[in-house]
């Protein structure tokens, strides 16, 4: 099963890079609490690895978010299964996402976090996919920009499975055309 995928990024490359967004965000936060809601199942890896290296208090809390379409591209029909446990009202918020892909998904929970009046509202992503963007979505804080392939690992599943994989790594035939 694992020797079916590929490495793209390493457990070393993704350590160095947190411990870079964590030095930016601890300087633009300084003095501040930070609220941030981890977007379920995917960012869970890099929510706990984050805001491990963050300097400020923070507070955590998530909701599930399902987007539908086929196994491996998202429809942009996107449900909210679980919500959050705590008002964000004045909270400065950051969403810790696992990868922008079409946008889509960030778009909607954007917009539907906007309206519980948070003070500040950015995101965090893991991985981005620019490829197929389909909707401009503000992206404050990027681990990598990753090619058009389908990725797991760190957080990120294929049909579920693979999400304990401690780097991400692509599947060869699946997505693309190797
Ligand atoms: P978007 O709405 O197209 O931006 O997709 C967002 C969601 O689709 C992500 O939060 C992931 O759950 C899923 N997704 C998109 N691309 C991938 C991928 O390459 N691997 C695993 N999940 C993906």
């Amino acid at each position: 099963m694992a020797g079916e995928i590929r490495v793209l990024i390493s457990e070393q490359q993704i350590a160095k890079r947190l411990d870079e967004l964590a030095e930016v965000i601890g300087r633009d936060y300084k003095n501040r609490k930070l609220h941030c809601i981890g977007v379920l199942k995917g960012s869970f890896i890099f929510m706990a690895d984050l805001v491990r290296r963050l300097p400020m208090d923070v507070s955590c809390d998530f909701l599930t978010i399902s987007s539908y379409g086929d196994l491996t591209k998202s429809s942009g029909v996107v449900k909210l299964l679980t919500d959050l446990t705590v008002p964000i009202e004045g909270k400065d918020v950051l969403v810790v996402e696992d990868i922008v892909d079409t946008g889509l998904t960030l778009d909607y929970l954007l917009g539907n976090l906007k309206t519980r009046n948070p003070a500040s509202l950015r995101v965090a992503t893991l991985l981005h996919k620019p490829t197929n963007k389909k909707i401009e979505v503000p992206i404050h804080y990027c681990g990598f920009t990753v090619p058009d392939r389908f990725v797991v690992g760190y957080g990120l599943d294929n049909r579920q499975l693979q999400r304990n994989l401690p780097y991400i790594g692509w599947v060869p035939g699946d997505g693309d055309n190797e």
